[in-house]
């Protein structure tokens, strides 16, 4: 199927593809003899064939690959698919951004950059989130894509067994960065209308909570929480000491209501952004975080030993992006939005108000069976147990030309 993008899914597919080979071959490239798993762990699909090589780290198997390795091995047999599986936008980097990409490098920016970023830009976005949020001791700096901001944040608040709240459906990267840190997810059921329901949350808090990732609009439901709600967590999170970190990669693309982010509510909340999605930077990989100064100095330390810096060339376009309006961008994939909600018959479409995602419940069968059917009918959609506990949800990415959309349409209700 080519190039795949499934977002958090995306950037597995290549790694797995080169993962396999090293688990089937020795460096000698003699096949290696099956080894067995180690006393108490369990066999997952991909693990599994990690862990036949003898180098790999333990920790490894605490990322499981197998449901998004499922999809692919279906996927590849698909010709010119109806691909409704894209976690990027459709449309490519606008053009003043790529020209001042290309000005960054043909003038030699080329080299590292400072840790935290390049000075005009570190200086740009602090000022935005001054006047944002106007809070003391917030302070911003840049990182190599929202992913980075949100490892380098796990890794510099999980202590071994700290217990981190996530809500059901999630992002996949929650999870394996959560466990890779030595944390366990604790997730939070939000079917049907995928909003947060404080008092689940209240009810989940231990002693060993000690963080809470909420994301609006979400992936992979598209929901963006109410205000209210995000009120109630920020508060929750305040009078409970709890960490709060909210991913915003999508803020840009709201349809029906306001953004709201916890940080009006919160002065402690981490928040992590990027333009990734709102400037489709994806391969760029520009993102930046805002918090309270001690976390965001422990992360810049982090950083200088891990991804070192964002790439220099992006961070003088990422200025030129801040410059530009898009919301003509909002409005386009508004209209797809709906053109999907209004076309898709007898679906159960909840959230759907932001991003570019639906999470939209099979009509029949688990949604493993429902897309096997779609794909059948080569029609690529990612099954809901890549993003949650339990099997009953599809996602559908509308990031795509109208062409496609009316294509997806047309399969979606022939096999419904
Ligand atoms: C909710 C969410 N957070 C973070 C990311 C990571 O984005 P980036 O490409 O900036 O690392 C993604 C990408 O799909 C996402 O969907």
């Amino acid at each position: 199927m080519g190039e795949s993008h499934m977002d958090g899914c995306s950037s597995l597919c290549p790694t797995l593809i080169r993962q396999r080979s090293a688990a089937t071959f020795s460096p000698q490239g003699r096949r290696n003899e099956k080894t067995a798993l180690p006393q108490g762990r369990r066999d997952i699909g991909i693990t599994k064939a990690l862990t036949m090589h003898p180098w790999i780290a333990d920790r490894m198997s605490l990322i499981d690959a197998s449901g998004i390795r499922k999809v692919f091995d279906l996927a590849a047999k698909m010709k010119d698919p109806v691909n409704l599986s894209i976690g990027q936008p459709h449309f490519d980097t606008p053009e003043p951004v790529k020209a001042a990409l290309k000005k960054a490098i043909d003038d030699g920016k080329n080299a590292y950059s400072q840790t935290q970023g390049i000075l005009p830009l570190v200086e740009r976005l602090q000022e935005e989130v001054d006047r944002t949020y106007g809070h003391q001791n917030r302070k911003v700096f840049v990182t190599s894509g929202t992913s980075g901001a949100l490892n380098l944040a796990l890794l510099a608040l999980i202590n071994p067994g700290d217990e981190v709240i996530v809500f059901d459906p999630w992002f996949v990267m929650y999870k394996h960065l959560t466990n890779l840190a030595g944390g366990k997810v604790v997730p939070i059921n939000t079917y049907p209308d995928f909003q947060m329901d404080i008092s689940k949350v209240e009810a989940a808090i231990t002693p060993k909570t000690k963080l809470i990732i909420a994301n609006s609009p979400s992936n992979p439901t598209g929901t963006v929480a109410s205000a209210e709600n995000m009120q109630a967590i920020a508060q929750l999170a305040k009078d409970k000491n709890i960490a709060l970190i909210s991913d915003e990669i999508y803020r840009l693309y709201c349809y029906d209501q306001e953004f709201t982010s916890p940080a009006l509510f919160n002065d402690q909340t981490i928040v992590i952004d990027g333009l990734s999605k709102s400037h489709s930077m994806t391969g760029l990989r520009l993102g930046f975080c805002h918090g309270p100064s001690e976390v965001m100095e422990q992360m810049i330390k982090l950083q200088q030993f891990t991804y070192v810096c964002a790439p220099q060339p992006t961070q003088w376009a990422a200025l030129t992006a801040l410059d530009m309006d898009l919301s003509s961008v909002v409005e386009d994939y508004k209209r797809k939005r709906d053109f999907m909600r209004d076309n898709l018959k007898g679906y159960d479409i909840q959230g759907a108000d932001g991003a570019f995602y639906m999470f939209i419940k099979a009509p029949w069968g688990t949604a493993t069976e429902f897309v096997k059917k779609a794909i059948e009918n080569n029609l690529l959609i990612i099954p809901g147990n890549v993003f949650s506990d339990q099997d009953t949800h599809f996602r559908l990415s509308y990031a795509s030309d109208d062409r496609n959309l009316e294509r997806g349409v047309e399969i979606l209700n022939k096999i419904r």
